[in-house]
């Protein structure tokens, strides 16, 4: 395959393909999109902020031997990545309640869960990503059962790792959504990225609800200062990696 050809383009990243057909080419865009990319956006620097924060956290999942498409950063808005089938499932995991748990159940924003709730949703734009049950996700063969059972341990296992790592940034995770892949040996693998754009993160240094915001609910919500949020995600993680 020749490289540095358009493979495919998302609302947040493209890919290119490289010399190595196992291995692929993400570059991060600065565009933002929510409520299914009826509302768009710019958010400057957000490619480079995005890539750099997922390359620390993709580091630090390895080195708890979670698997990741992850190889290397080789500029701050691209990323080197294992070429994967992406499972069509959007994960996502919850310690507080936010979003649209809150609004299809009633539960009040913040309330903190006595154990993490993991939820999916079938990655599938025109159906607006519906949430899924279990035996859906089965019927539809979006994976094996053993392959779910595979995704929630792991699912469960970034969870505490990430939860643990941002409380030393002071940063509380309340939700984030993760995407799996699986390798040309069929082995599950960690996909996409972990970003401000795909996790909730309050900030602890702060309680009025809009201030602590530092994600991409600053940009759903039009709370404002969207680029210092992300700098301020950022600039803890690295200081916290050293
Ligand atoms: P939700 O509360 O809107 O369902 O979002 C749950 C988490 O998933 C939140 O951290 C934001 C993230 N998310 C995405 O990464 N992509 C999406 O398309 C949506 C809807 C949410
Ligand atoms: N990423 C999704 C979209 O554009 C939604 C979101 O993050 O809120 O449409």
């Amino acid at each position: 395959m020749s490289s540095n050809q358009k493979l495919y383009e998302g609302k947040a990243k493209i890919l290119y393909t490289t010399a190595d057909p196992e291995i692929l080419l993400t570059y991060f865009k600065d565009d933002a999109t929510a409520f299914n990319a009826q509302k768009r956006g710019t958010i400057v620097g957000k490619g480079k902020i995005n890539c750099t924060i997922s390359s620390q956290l993709f580091k630090l999942l390895e080195a708890y031997d979670i698997p990741t498409h992850f190889i290397d950063c080789p500029a701050q808005d691209q990323m080197l990545v294992k070429r994967v089938k992406i499972l069509p499932i959007e994960v996502i995991v919850r310690n507080i309640a936010a979003g649209s748990l809150c609004r299809q159940t009633g539960l009040a924003e913040g309330t903190i869960f006595k154990f993490p709730l993991v939820e999916y949703c079938y990655k599938n734009d025109s159906l607006q990503d519906p949430l899924l049950t279990r035996d859906r996700l089965l019927i539809m063969e979006l994976a094996t059962p053993e392959q779910l059972e595979h995704i929630r341990n792991l699912a469960l296992k970034i969870n505490d790792i990430l939860k643990s790592f941002f409380d030393q940034c002071q940063i509380t995770l309340v939700d984030f959504k993760i995407e799996f892949g699986l390798d040309a040996n069929d082995n599950l693998i960690l996909a996409d990225e972990i970003s401000p754009d795909s996790c909730r993160l309050w900030d602890q240094s702060q309680t009025e609800p809009n201030l602590r915001v530092m994600d991409k609910d600053r940009f759903r919500r039009d709370i404002g200062n969207v680029e210092a949020a992300y700098q301020q995600v950022l600039k803890r993680i690295l200081t916290q990696v050293g």
